[in-house]
Formats: structure tokens, C-alpha cells, sequence
């Protein structure tokens, strides 16, 4: 078995208030596959390189933002080995659903900074998986931007050490990176991972509880960035920063906003991460260079917008 424990974030479910003008950036020009709906307000998609039954759900709501963030375990001995732990040494808020096509149970978890992270193992196969006998490439040729899978999500709100611990402690993740504070005491900002890449999920400091501030989906190298970068001209989306690198993980990327107000990343490369690895530090006064590798500081906007 090469990984245990938490594999991997499987599914998220974002608040969009237009929901056909929303979904047809996440399908068309993002590039993912419909799976269908669950509602006439839940749409259900997946990304071509994905083998579970769908990965993102847009939900129409009236504002925007993240209903939740779920995580896939190896077995269902991890997910019991969370629940476990979560009710008798952490004491946060704890319900299950059996309700979500395609998935069996899904326990979510009320973390400190107000975010509902969800872990479930069972899943079905989706019927659109990419293929396994003699496989070719891809299925089918994956279009708009073309990503593999979600990536990744940028949680922020209050109590951040405390969700972190939560993190590491139960769901037994890596801190990858953090950016210190101003005053040098505890983490503005920081990067876990329950796998090899850079990270999964990262966790902001922020005054406002269960805020997203972006969910990245996964390119493989600049020319993919590239591509990305030439869809969000030639459509007219809204970009926030980018193509650039971040110093932070390596990664290749892009900030985009959908037309609900989301901020959306494409997000590639990065260095490959092993849990020996130390666990790489900055301080607030490189944290321009960490996010903005190349121009060396911060964008009002990448501060000021959050969902
Ligand atoms: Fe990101």
C-alpha cells in the first residue's frame, strides 16, 4: 500500500448565484464533465482524470462561497479511527449524511475555523472514469482547460492553529510549509498534505469564519497554464493574478474568479513531498515572494476578496 490514511480531497461543494452562467464556466471553459443533477439547484461534475462518481457540486444559493470540503480515507478504519478521535479529544461538532449520489456515509466535522471538512471512503466508480484495461491517455480528449482532478482548497478564518492540529492530529496530515505571523508567534498561514503533493488543503488566519479563498484543480506544466491562461483571455474571465509561480509549494498557476464571485486556481507542479521532509518556514516579511514569486508582493485583491 503506498499511501494510508487520508488520500486525497474528493469532493466539494461550492454556493454559486448564477447557477447555468456558473456551470457553464466549470464545464465548458475550466473544462470538467456533468454528471448530472441532484436537484434543480445541485449540479454534480467531475474532472477527466478523476475514477470517483463526481468530485464538485455547484449549489445555486444566494451568496457564494463553501458548503464543504470532503476528504477520501484509504478504508473505512480511518474514517472510523476520525470519528473516533474527533468526538473524544477534539469535541467538535459531528453529524453524518447517507444522502449524496454516489458516495455512502459521509461524516462532517464543524472544524474551529467554521468550515465543514467531510471524510468518507466509500464511493462508487464513476461511470465516465478514465479507462483501466489497455488505457489510452485519456478517454476522451479533455477540453477548455483541461484539468486532471481538484487540487486543492485555501480554507480562512479564526482559530487556524487549532483546525491545523486537527489536521495533523487526526487526519494525520503534513504541514508542508507556513508563513509565521508578523510578531514571529504562531502561523499566519499553513500548507498540510496527506499525500506527496505539496499540499491539499492550506489554512489562512482570517477574522470571518468557513470563508474559501480559492479551489485550485490540477494542470500538469506551464504549457497547460498556458492554454489556461489563452481560455481565460479569449472568454473574457475575470483574472486576479497570473500566469506566475508560487515560491510556496513551486507551484505553476493562475487566479481566476467564476462568474459567482468564487476564486478558482489552476495550479501545476510543485515539488514532490515525503513525510521526512522538513517542513519548509517563512517569515511575514517573504510572504510576497512566497505567493508572488516573481513580482515579490501581494495584489489588493488576493488579500481583499474571499467567498
Ligand atoms: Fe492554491
Amino acid at each position: 500500500m503506498a499511501l494510508t490514511g487520508i488520500l486525497r480531497t474528493g469532493l466539494v461543494q461550492l454556493r454559486v448565484t448564477d447557477l447555468e452562467e456558473t456551470l457553464q464556466h466549470y464545464r465548458d471553459r475550466i473544462g470538467l464533465y456533468v454528471v448530472g443533477n441532484i436537484d434543480e439547484n445541485r449540479v454534480m461534475l467531475k474532472a477527466y482524470d478523476e475514477f470517483d462518481h463526481h468530485s464538485l457540486v455547484l449549489r445555486k444559493a444566494d451568496k457564494p462561497g463553501l458548503d464543504f470540503m470532503c476528504f477520501k480515507a484509504l478504508d473505512e478504519k480511518t474514517v472510523n479511527d476520525i470519528v473516533h478521535k474527533t468526538k473524544d479529544e477534539f469535541g467538535f461538532p459531528i453529524t453524518f449524511e447517507d444522502n449524496h449520489p454516489g458516495f455512502g456515509r459521509i461524516w462532517f466535522i464543524t472544524v474551529p475555523t467554521g468550515h465543514q471538512i467531510g471524510i468518507y471512503n466509500q464511493v462508487e466508480l464513476s461511470e465516465n472514469h478514465p479507462m483501466i484495461d489497455n488505457p489510452h491517455i485519456w478517454k476522451d480528449c479533455p477540453h477548455g482547460m483541461g484539468p486532471a482532478c481538484v487540487d486543492h482548497a485555501l480554507l480562512c478564518g479564526p482559530n487556524q492553529a487549532e483546525t491545523v492540529r486537527w489536521f495533523t492530529e487526526c487526519m494525520g496530515m503534513s504541514i508542508t510549509e507556513y508563513v509565521l505571523n508578523p510578531d514571529g508567534q504562531g502561523h499566519l498561514c499553513t500548507w498540510l498534505s496527506g499525500n506527496t503533493r505539496g499540499h491539499d488543503v492550506a489554512v489562512l488566519s482570517f477574522n470571518k469564519p468557513g470563508m474559501i479563498h480559492h479551489l485550485s484543480f490540477q494542470l500538469k506544466n506551464w504549457d497547460e497554464i498556458g492554454r489556461a491562461a489563452d481560455i481565460i483571455g479569449r472568454y473574457g474571465i475575470k483574472i486576479d493574478a497570473g500566469p506566475m509561480r508560487h515560491g510556496i509549494t513551486r507551484g505553476q498557476t493562475i487566479y481566476f474568479f467564476d462568474p459567482s464571485g468564487n476564486r478558482n486556481e489552476t495550479y501545476a507542479g510543485g515539488y514532490e513531498y515525503f513525510p521526512d521532509h522538513p517542513t519548509r518556514k517563512w517569515t511575514a516579511d517573504h510572504v510576497g515572494e512566497g505567493i508572488f514569486y516573481y513580482e515579490k508582493e501581494l495584489n489588493g485583491r488576493f488579500l481583499s476578496i474571499l467567498t
